[in-house]
C-alpha cells in the first residue's frame, strides 16, 4: 500500500525555480503521468520523490510517513531511467539481481525473484547475455526487470520508452500498462509525449515552467482543459486557436472575425455576458471541424486548402482563412484537394473559449 503525497514542494537550483509549489496526492496503485515540455520540472519532481534530489521546501509523504530526509536507499522506490543504466560487464541475471545482492538476500530467493520477473517480461532466455548483446527493447525490459525484482512500494519511470523506435514504443507502452495492472503498484511516469500520457495515465499532471497547469483524467483534460496551454498540449493534431470578438445580434451571440461569424449555442452564450464586445481566444480541435457543402452565415468558415496530409486512418487538411491557418481532421475518404476553396463547419458545442489576458478557460 503506497499513497504518495507532495505538499507545497519546491525545488530551486540557485536562481532557477525548477519545481514551484507542487501539490499532488497519488492514490495507492494509481498510474500518474507527469507531462510537459522540456525543462518544465518533470525529472526534478521524480528525483525528489526518489530521494536523489533534496527538496528546497515542502513535504513528501509515502503513506503517513514523511520522507523528506529519508535516504534514497531506504525509500523502497524503484526508478527506471531513460538510458537504462545497465552494468555493461554483468549478465542480465546479475544486472537484475544487483539490488537484492546489495541487500544480502539469500541466493535461492534472488534466483526465484529474478526468474519470476524475467518470466513476466518474457526475457528468461536472455538471462546469461550481456547488455551489449541485446536490442534496445530487450535492454529496456531488463531495466524494468531490475525494478520489478525489488518489489518496490512505488515505481518511478523517467521517459523509459524514448530510446525505442516508434513501433516498439507503442508495443512496450501496452505491455507496461498490463504490467502495472498485474503488479498493482503505485507508479509515477514522466514523458513529454502527450499521446503516451493520454494512453497510459489514470490521471495526468500537465506541467509548465515548474508549475502544475492541470490534473485530471485523460478525458477531463481533453474535454475540459482549464487553460490554453493544456488545450494546446493535449490532443493531436493540436487544437486550433484564433481571436474573435463576441458580438450580440438580436437574441443571438456571435464570435466575429473579419471574414466570418459563428453563432454560439445558447448554453455557451449564457456564461459570456461580461465578454460582450470583447475579444476572446477561440479553440477548436481539428476533429471538430467538418467540411460543409456550402457557406452558411453563422455556421461556416471560408478557407482555402493549402495542403492535404493523409495519415491512413484520417486525413488532415491544412487551410488558410483570411487571417489565420487551421487544421481540420476529415475522414480518410475525403476528396478535398490542395488550392480548393472550402467551407468548414465547427461543432459549436465542442468549441473552447479562453480569456485573452489570462488564457484561462471561459466556459
Ligand atoms: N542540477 C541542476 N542544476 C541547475 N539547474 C537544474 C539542475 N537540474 C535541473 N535544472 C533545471 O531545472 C529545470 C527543470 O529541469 P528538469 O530536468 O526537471 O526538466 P524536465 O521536465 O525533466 O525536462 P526534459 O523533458 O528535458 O527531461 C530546468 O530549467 C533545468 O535546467
Ligand atoms: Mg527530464
Amino acid at each position: 500500500m503506497a499513497e504518495v503525497r507532495l505538499e507545497n514542494v519546491c525545488k530551486r537550483f540557485d536562481d532557477v525555480v525548477a519545481v514551484d509549489n507542487f501539490n499532488l496526492s497519488i492514490r495507492d496503485k494509481e498510474f500518474v503521468v507527469l507531462v510537459g515540455p522540456s525543462g518544465c520540472g518533470k525529472t526534478t519532481t521524480l528525483r525528489m520523490i526518489a530521494g536523489l534530489e533534496s527538496i528546497t521546501s515542502g513535504n513528501i509523504f509515502i503513506g503517513d510517513r514523511l520522507i523528506n530526509n529519508l535516504p534514497a536507499k531506504d525509500r523502497n522506490i524503484a526508478m527506471v531511467f531513460q538510458n537504462y543504466a545497465l552494468y555493461p560487464h554483468m549478465t542480465v541475471f546479475d544486472n537484475m539481481a544487483f539490488s537484492l545482492v546489495m541487500r544480502k538476500r539469500p541466493k535461492d530467493e534472488i534466483k526465484a525473484r529474478v526468474e519470476e520477473a524475467a518470466d513476466i517480461l518474457g526475457i528468461r532466455h536472455l538471462l546469461s547475455r550481456k547488455p551489449k548483446q541485446l536490442s534496445g527493447g530487450q535492454r529496456q525490459r531488463v531495466a524494468l526487470g531490475r525494478a520489478i525484482v525489488r518489489r518496490p512500494e512505488v515505481f518511478l519511470f523517467d521517459e523509459p520508452l524514448s530510446n525505442l523506435d516508434a513501433k516498439l514504443r507503442v508495443q512496450t507502452r501496452v505491455e507496461l500498462k498490463k504490467l502495472h495492472e498485474r503488479l498493482a503498484t503505485t507508479a509515477v511516469y514522466v514523458t513529454h509525449d502527450q499521446v503516451e500520457a493520454m494512453t497510459m495515465g489514470d490521471r495526468i499532471v500537465v506541467m509548465r515552467d515548474g508549475l502544475i497547469q492541470q490534473v485530471g483524467t485523460p478525458m477531463e483534460l481533453y474535454y475540459h482543459p482549464s487553460n490554453k496551454f493544456v488545450a494546446g498540449f493535449i490532443g493531436s493534431p493540436a487544437m486550433n486557436f484564433f481571436n474573435a470578438t463576441l458580438k450580440s445580434g438580436g437574441d443571438e451571440i456571435f464570435l466575429e472575425t473579419e471574414d466570418f461569424r459563428l453563432r454560439l449555442p445558447d448554453q455557451k452564450a449564457a456564461a459570456l455576458n461580461q465578454y460582450e464586445g470583447r475579444e476572446v481566444i477561440v479553440g477548436i480541435r481539428p476533429e471538430d471541424l467538418r467540411p460543409a457543402a456550402q457557406a452558411a452565415d453563422g455556421r461556416t468558415i471560408p478557407a482555402v486548402v493549402e495542403f492535404v496530409e493523409p495519415v491512413g486512418s484520417e486525413t488532415y487538411v491544412d487551410v488558410k482563412t483570411k487571417a489565420f491557418g487551421l487544421v481540420a481532421a476529415v475522414g480518410r475518404g475525403t476528396t478535398i484537394q490542395a488550392h480548393q476553396n472550402i467551407h468548414l463547419e465547427p461543432l459549436m458545442d465542442s468549441i473552447h473559449l479562453f480569456d485573452p489576458t489570462t488564457e484561462e478557460a471561459i466556459s
